[in-house]
């Protein structure tokens, strides 16, 4: 096991390079499947989440050919099966992407559902609605998701819920439907214009991705690409807090300024000075946040994957916030974590009451899922003294070498493997 074990205090400075995007690229990948040549795909982040994936296509029978740490190529010509087992869906979300391609390639799929991070009931009404609306028959059968369809006929679907999930399986099952689907409430995050992106250089036809209204006109066939990649916003978004909460000066490059706006605007109300450039943004705070008051909403307002890094933040702050979640029921486990180490917050439900305090205290956390590790970095960072981290393998789901980009630009972070009785060696 490794734990992730920081001397805060410093003022971070210098450049921090964006990787590509998690959220991105675990939709890109399920939907080589769709194609019927080769897909050479660049600036993949190397992080766990996107290596499950690539397992799972090469366990079905893809060709994988792993040009770099952040390049594949894949050929999906080989894949037979439509089945995807608990043992690997059940490692993350994103694993449900696969109905989706599945049915639109074999008009079958067999999936255990999906895993990934726990933030309360994570349905997949929505996704069944779009499958269903395309034609398919859709049961849970012995733990198994299976869709299954004569044929897949364009539709029009409203989503209920503004889902990401939901509306990335709808795309990627309507893509080689016959006619037209449109997609009303369709979630409108980067993530999905990316996956739209990619899968036109391909050869489909959609429109509308970024906007609420998608529509997709089915194709025959879909022909290999190169592509490249998104910047991921929330590795972004964790480097801008980096900067601020450490008190220091980050350049951070590889970001698409506009996909930070919510952030930046948020930092910038909370005092910290954010300045844009074509692919970089500036970070630089001194003195403690103020308080200021954030509500999470789907894309363009405040990101969910942001929350508890903003948390830790605004938990410095000069004054009282208020963080209220408005995408997921429970997204406040890690609160207790940072409690541990001094932190005056207070949860009701769906919203957490944030008293600041001047100074964290360096104490033994937890990650308790992905983005909620990354807030305890965040606090870590900001804290005299030796904060460890442990349950470091929710971290590497989403940050690609996050103890490396720190260490750069000043941090005092390395990672250690340790037993239950006390730590063993060093490993960076
Ligand atoms: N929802 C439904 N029914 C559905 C689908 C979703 O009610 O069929 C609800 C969910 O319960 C939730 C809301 O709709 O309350 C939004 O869920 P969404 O489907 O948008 O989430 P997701 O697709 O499961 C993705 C990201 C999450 C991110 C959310 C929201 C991926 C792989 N995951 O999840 O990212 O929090 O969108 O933006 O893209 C992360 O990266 O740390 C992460 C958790």
């Amino acid at each position: 096991m490794e734990k992730i074990v920081i001397n805060g205090g410093i003022r971070l400075k210098g450049e921090i390079q964006v990787s590509g995007a998690k959220n991105a690229a675990v939709a890109i990948l399920p939907a080589v499947l769709l194609c019927d040549g080769v897909c050479r795909i660049e600036n993949i982040p190397a992080i766990s989440d996107v290596n499950v994936i690539v397992r799972i296509l090469y366990e079905l029978g893809a060709t994988v050919k792993v040009i770099n740490d952040n390049t594949v190529e894949i050929d999906p010509k080989h894949i037979n099966s439509y089945v995807l087992s608990s043992e690997m869906s059940s490692k993350m979300r994103a694993s449900s992407y696969f109905i989706g391609a599945m049915l639109g390639r074999f008009k079958r799929a067999r999936v255990a559902p999906p895993g990934g991070c726990d933030f309360g009931v994570r349905p997949i009404d929505q996704h069944i609605k779009g499958f269903e609306a395309l034609g398919a028959t859709v049961t849970i059968d012995n733990g198994m998701v299976n869709a299954r369809a004569k044929e897949l006929v364009g539709s029009s679907i409203y989503l209920d819920k503004v889902s990401v999930g939901a509306t990335v399986n709808i795309i990627l099952a309507a893509v080689k439907a016959k006619g037209l689907t449109i997609i009303e409430n369709a979630a409108r995050e980067p993530h999905i214009v990316d996956l739209a992106n990619f899968l036109n250089s391909m050869g489909a036809n959609i429109m509308g991705a970024g906007t609420d209204v998608i529509k997709i006109r089915g194709v025959d066939t879909l022909h290999g690409t190169t592509y490249s990649i998104i910047p991921d916003q929330i590795e972004a978004g964790t480097y801008m807090i980096a900067a601020a909460i450490s008190g220091g000066e980050l350049m951070i490059t590889n970001v698409i300024p506009k996909h930070l706006e919510s952030i930046s605007a948020k930092l910038i109300e909370a005092g910290v000075t954010v300045e844009e450039f074509d692919e970089a943004v500036l970070v630089r705070s001194n003195g403690r946040p103020k308080a200021c008051n954030v509500l999470t909403m789907p894309h363009p307002g405040f990101p969910t994957d942001m929350q508890p890094q903003m948390t830790a933040f605004l938990a410095l702050s000069d004054g009282v916030s208020v963080m209220t979640e408005g995408v997921w029921d429970n997204r406040f486990r890690y609160v207790d974590q940072l409690t541990l180490m001094g932190a005056k917050i207070k949860v009701d439900g769906k919203v957490a009451i944030i008293t600041g305090v001047e100074n964290f205290i360096a104490a033994p956390v937890k990650a308790t899922d992905l983005r909620a590790g990354a807030a305890m970095v965040l606090a870590g960072l900001a804290t005299n003294g030796t904060t460890e981290i442990e349950n470091v393998e929710f971290i590497d789901r989403g940050y690609d070498n996050i103890v490396e980009k720190l260490s750069a630009v000043g941090a005092n972070i390395r990672r250690v493997e340790f037993i239950e009785s006390g730590i063993i060696r060093s490993v960076i």
